[in-house]
C-alpha cells in the first residue's frame, strides 16, 4: 500500500514536470542577423506543408520525414473558404483540424510558421478566400473596407485565439515562432493606390494588437512597418536586404519547383539549382529559409485555384505528392542542411567577411572564435571557377557552392550530388472492373430552390461556389410564321460566356459542348440547333474549373455565362436575323442532379445505377465501380487514362477534378537540362504530350482496409472507364553517381528490398541514371562489392573509396566516382 502511494506521487511528480517542460515558454525575438530563440541566434531551415493537401493521417509521415531531411520548421498557411465554407459555419476536422497538424508538428519537435493571410494565394481555390465573401454588399477586398475589414478581422482573430487557447504560440510554450498577416501585397498595392498603403498599416496593427509574443512578417512587402519583418519570396534571394536593420534576412518562400496548369508539362527544377539557390542565401547572411513547398500535396475535391491548376500540387518538392522521398533532391538538400545547422554558431555569431574574385566568384567566411565555416559561391553560368583561398586551391563548378569546413576542407558543393536518384513507378493491380452508370439528367427537375430572374449572372454570385456548375434555363417560344427563326433548320445559338465550360441543350437534346484552353475565362461558344414550333427549351450548363487565385482586383472577375445569348438564322435573301435572348426570363439551378443525390457517397443512392449498356465518349455521365484496396502500404492511386474530364471519388471523398484527355503541351522538354543559370518554370520540362495528369492520389485513409471501395466518376467530357487502374507507386530502380570519399546510402521502401545491382563503375563512369557506362579505368571489384553490401536488403550504407570498393587504376589526380544502378523489388 505505501509502495502505491509512493508511486503515484512520484507519478504526479513526474506528470507535473512534464507539464512544466511541456508548457515552458519560449522566447522568440530577432535582431538585425537572425530569429533568436531564447536569446540564441538561430538557423531556421523551414518547410512548407499545406495541411488540407494531404490527409491527418498522413502528417505525422510527412513531418518526420521533413525532420530527417534536416529542417527545423514546418510552415503553413491557413485557408479560410475550407475552414467557413458557409459563414459562421466552421470545419476544423479531419484534413482541416489545423489544432492537430500545428499539435503533430510539436510532437517531432520542430517549430511552427503559420502564414495566416488570410488570402493566401497558393494556387488554392480564389486564393483562400470564401466566395460567400464576395457576396456582402459593397465589399472589396484587400483594401480599406469596412466590410472587408470587418470580415478579415473576425476569421484572423478566430485563429489565433484557437492557437492561443490551445498554447500554440512558442510564448505559450507551443511551437508556433513565427506568424504572417496578408500574403504578398506589396506585389500588387500600388494599384489599390492610397488605400492599399492604409490597408498595410492596418494590416500590421491588427497583427501587432494580437499580442500573441512572437515576430510577426510580410512576406514581399518592402514597406512593412515595424515590428512586422519583411521577407522575401522567389528562386533566388541572396540578393534581397529587409527594410529595416534590425530585421533579419529570410526569406519565406524558395519555390523548389513550380505548380502545374491542365494541359501544361511538368514542372522541374533540379537540385543542384535548388541546393544553390539555399547555400548562396546563407552565405549571403540568410537566416531564415522555407521551401515552398517542402511537400506539395493534392488539391482534393474542388480546392485547386484558376486559372486551370491541376490536382496534383507536387510541385516537385522533396517530398513527392504521396509523401515519397524525391531523390536526388530530398537527400541533397538534407545534406546541405546538416552542414549549415552544425555551422549556426560561425553563421549567426561570426565575423562576416567577404573576398570578390571577380567573374562573380565570391568567397564568404564567417568566423567566431574557434567555429568557422566558408563558402565559394561561382555565379558564373558557364565556366568553372578555380580559386586560391586562404593558401589553397579549389575548383568550383559553374553556378555553384561549395562550402569549406572550418574554412579549409571541402565538405559539400552544391553541384555535386552524392545522394541517390529514385525512379519511381505506377505499378497497376490486376484487378478487373466492373462498372455502372448513370445518366446526369439535363431536364429542368429542379429538387432545389431555384432563381428566375430577366438578367444573365455571375456564376459565383449564384453558386456561392457551392458546385463548379450552374445551370442556365430559358425557353423560346415559336408561335408564328412572322417568327424570324420560324420553320429554320439553320439555326445557331451564339453563348458568350467568361466560365471554362459549357454544355448546350436544346429540348433535352445535348447539342454542343466547348471547353476552354488555357484556362482563359472569355469564349464565344456556337452549335447548330434545331427548333420547332411552340417551346422550346433552352438549358447550358455554365463550369469554372477553379476560380482565380492572384492579382489585383482577382475576386472580381465575373464569371460564367454573362452573355450576350443569341439565336441567328439568315433569311430568303441570305442575311443573318439576330434574336437575342440574354433579357429573357433565366432560371437557375445550383449544381448537378447526381451531386445533390450525393451518387458519389454510401449509402447508396435511391434510384439504381445501370449494368448494360456501359456509354463510352458521352459527356454528363455518372460511373461507378468497386475496388480491393491495395495490399502494403505503398501510397495507392488510380489511373484516369482514357476518362475525359470531372471529378472522382473514392467511397464518398473526393480525390479531386481529373482531366485525363487534357494533353500537355508537346514542346520543352526535349533541351537538355542545365541546372547552371537562372531556373524559371518553362526550364527542364517533363512530361510533354502526355496527358497532364494521369493518376489520382487515393490516400489510404480513404479506404477501407479489407473491404471493396466505390470509386464514382461524374465525366463532364466523355471517356472510356475501362482503361481505368488501381495501382501503388513505389521505387522501381536507385541510381547513384557519388564521389569518392562521400557516404552512399541506398534505400528501396520498406517491403522492398534491393534485388539486383544492375550497374556499377568505380573509376571514371559516364552517362546518366539508365544509361550509364563505363570510363576509360574503373575498378574491377566494385560490382561484387556491392552485391555483397547490399543485395537482399532493404537499405545499405558504404563509403565510396577504394578501400570498400577495389583500386580504381585512375591515377592519383583523378576524382573517382561510383555510378550505380539497382533494381528495388
Ligand atoms: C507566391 C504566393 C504563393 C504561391 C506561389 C506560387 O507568389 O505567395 O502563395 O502562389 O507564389 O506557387
Amino acid at each position: 500500500m505505501k509502495m502505491t502511494i509512493k508511486k503515484a506521487i512520484i507519478s504526479i511528480l513526474l506528470l507535473c514536470l512534464a507539464f512544466i517542460t511541456v508548457a515552458k515558454a519560449t522566447n522568440v525575438s530577432h535582431d538585425g542577423r537572425a530569429f533568436t530563440i531564447d536569446g540564441q541566434r538561430r538557423i531556421l531551415i523551414s518547410g512548407s506543408i499545406h495541411y488540407p493537401r494531404s490527409t491527418a493521417e498522413m502528417w505525422p509521415d510527412l513531418i518526420r520525414k521533413s525532420k530527417e531531411g534536416g529542417l527545423n520548421v514546418i510552415e503553413t498557411y491557413v485557408f479560410w473558404n475550407a475552414h467557413e465554407p458557409i459563414r459562421g459555419q466552421y470545419d476544423f476536422s479531419g484534413n482541416l483540424d489545423l489544432v492537430r497538424f500545428i499539435k503533430d508538428i510539436k510532437k517531432e519537435g520542430l517549430y511552427a510558421l503559420l502564414r495566416i493571410g488570410p488570402y493566401v494565394c497558393a494556387e488554392w481555390n480564389y486564393g483562400g478566400f470564401p466566395v460567400w465573401l464576395h457576396n456582402i454588399p459593397n465589399i472589396e477586398f484587400r483594401t480599406m473596407n469596412k466590410p472587408y475589414l470587418d470580415e478579415m478581422k473576425r476569421f484572423t482573430t478566430l485563429i489565433v485565439d484557437m492557437m492561443k487557447k490551445e498554447k500554440l504560440f512558442a510564448s505559450q510554450g507551443g511551437p508556433i515562432i513565427s506568424a504572417q498577416i496578408e500574403n504578398e501585397y506589396g506585389n500588387i498595392m500600388g494599384q489599390y493606390g492610397e488605400a492599399g498603403k492604409e490597408y498595410v498599416n492596418w494590416c500590421a496593427q491588427l497583427a501587432s494588437s494580437y499580442q500573441i509574443g512572437v515576430p510577426w512578417i510580410m512576406c514581399q512587402q518592402s514597406d512593412a512597418p515595424q515590428p512586422m519583418i519583411n521577407t522575401c519570396n522567389g528562386y533566388y534571394c541572396d540578393k534581397f536586404t529587409p527594410n529595416n536593420k534590425n530585421s533579419p534576412k529570410a526569406w519565406t518562400e524558395n519555390w523548389t519547383g513550380w505548380y502545374k496548369n491542365w494541359g501544361g508539362q511538368d514542372p522541374h527544377r533540379t537540385a543542384e539549382d535548388v541546393a544553390y539557390a539555399v547555400a548562396k542565401f546563407y552565405q549571403s547572411g540568410g537566416t531564415l529559409q522555407n521551401y515552398y513547398m517542402y511537400h506539395g500535396g493534392t488539391n482534393f475535391g474542388r480546392s485547386a485555384g484558376g486559372p486551370y491548376i491541376t490536382t496534383s500540387y507536387d510541385y516537385d518538392a522533396p517530398l513527392d505528392e504521396y509523401g515519397n522521398l524525391n531523390q536526388p533532391k530530398w537527400g541533397h538538400l538534407n545534406q546541405l542542411h546538416r552542414i549549415l545547422l552544425a555551422s549556426e554558431t560561425a553563421l549567426t555569431y561570426g565575423n562576416q567577411t567577404t573576398t570578390d574574385f571577380g567573374n562573380m566568384v565570391t568567397g564568404t567566411s564567417y568566423e567566431h572564435m574557434q567555429h568557422s565555416v566558408c563558402f565559394l559561391g561561382n555565379g558564373n553560368e558557364s565556366s568553372d571557377a578555380t580559386v586560391n583561398f586562404r593558401n589553397k586551391t579549389y575548383t568550383v563548378p559553374a553556378w555553384s557552392v561549395t562550402i569549406l569546413r572550418n574554412c579549409s576542407t571541402e565538405i559539400y558543393n552544391t553541384a555535386k550530388v552524392n545522394t541517390q536518384t529514385t525512379v519511381m513507378i505506377k505499378k497497376e493491380e490486376p484487378q478487373e472492373l466492373k462498372w455502372q452508370w448513370r445518366n446526369e439528367p439535363p431536364q429542368k427537375k429542379f429538387k432545389v430552390a431555384t432563381l428566375t430572374v430577366s438578367e444573365l449572372l455571375d456564376q459565383k454570385v449564384v453558386t456561392n461556389d457551392t458546385s463548379d456548375y450552374l445551370w442556365y434555363f430559358t425557353s423560346v417560344n415559336l408561335n408564328n410564321k412572322s417568327d424570324p427563326l420560324w420553320g429554320k433548320d439553320d439555326v445557331s445559338i451564339r453563348v458568350n460566356t467568361s466560365s471554362h465550360l459549357i454544355h448546350v441543350f436544346v429540348n433535352g437534346l445535348h447539342v454542343g459542348a466547348q471547353f476552354t484552353e488555357n484556362g482563359h475565362y472569355k469564349f464565344q461558344h456556337e452549335s447548330k440547333i434545331k427548333l420547332r414550333p411552340g417551346k422550346n427549351e433552352i438549358s447550358l450548363l455554365s463550369g469554372t474549373v477553379g476560380l482565380p487565385n492572384y492579382g489585383a482586383f482577382f475576386d472580381n472577375v465575373k464569371v460564367g455565362i454573362l452573355g450576350p445569348v443569341v439565336l441567328a438564322a439568315n433569311d430568303t435573301t441570305g442575311k443573318e436575323q439576330i434574336v437575342d435572348i440574354s433579357k429573357n426570363q433565366w432560371t437557375y439551378k445550383v449544381g448537378l442532379q447526381g451531386q445533390l443525390d450525393k451518387l458519389f457517397s454510401l449509402p447508396e443512392a435511391i434510384k439504381p445505377w445501370l449494368l448494360f449498356g456501359l456509354p463510352r465518349d458521352k459527356p454528363m455521365v455518372w460511373y461507378k465501380t468497386w475496388f480491393k484496396t491495395p495490399s502494403g502500404t505503398d501510397p495507392v492511386v488510380v489511373d484516369l487514362k482514357g476518362l475525359g474530364k470531372g471529378e472522382a471519388w473514392v467511397n464518398g471523398n473526393s480525390l479531386g477534378r481529373y482531366w485525363s484527355s487534357y494533353i500537355s503541351g508537346k514542346d520543352g522538354c526535349s533541351a537538355p537540362c542545365d541546372y547552371r543559370g537562372p531556373y524559371k518554370p518553362n526550364k527542364c520540362l517533363i512530361n510533354c504530350g502526355n496527358p497532364t495528369q494521369r493518376w489520382y492520389h487515393v490516400p489510404r485513409s480513404f479506404l477501407n482496409g479489407q473491404g471493396l471501395n466505390s470509386l464514382v466518376l461524374f465525366e463532364d467530357k466523355g471517356g472510356n472507364p475501362n482503361g481505368v487502374r488501381i495501382g501503388t507507386v513505389k521505387p522501381e530502380k536507385i541510381c547513384a553517381n557519388t564521389y569518392e570519399n562521400h557516404k552512399l546510402d541506398l534505400i528501396c521502401n520498406v517491403g522492398q528490398v534491393i534485388s539486383e545491382i544492375k550497374f556499377a563503375s568505380f573509376g571514371q563512369p559516364n552517362g546518366s541514371c539508365g544509361s550509364f557506362q563505363h570510363g576509360s579505368c574503373s575498378s574491377p571489384q566494385a560490382l561484387s562489392a556491392i552485391n555483397k553490401l547490399c543485395t537482399g536488403k532493404q537499405e545499405c550504407s558504404f563509403q565510396v573509396s577504394e578501400e570498400v570498393l577495389g583500386a580504381t587504376g585512375c591515377g592519383k589526380d583523378k576524382h573517382n566516382r561510383l555510378a550505380l544502378e539497382a533494381i528495388c523489388k
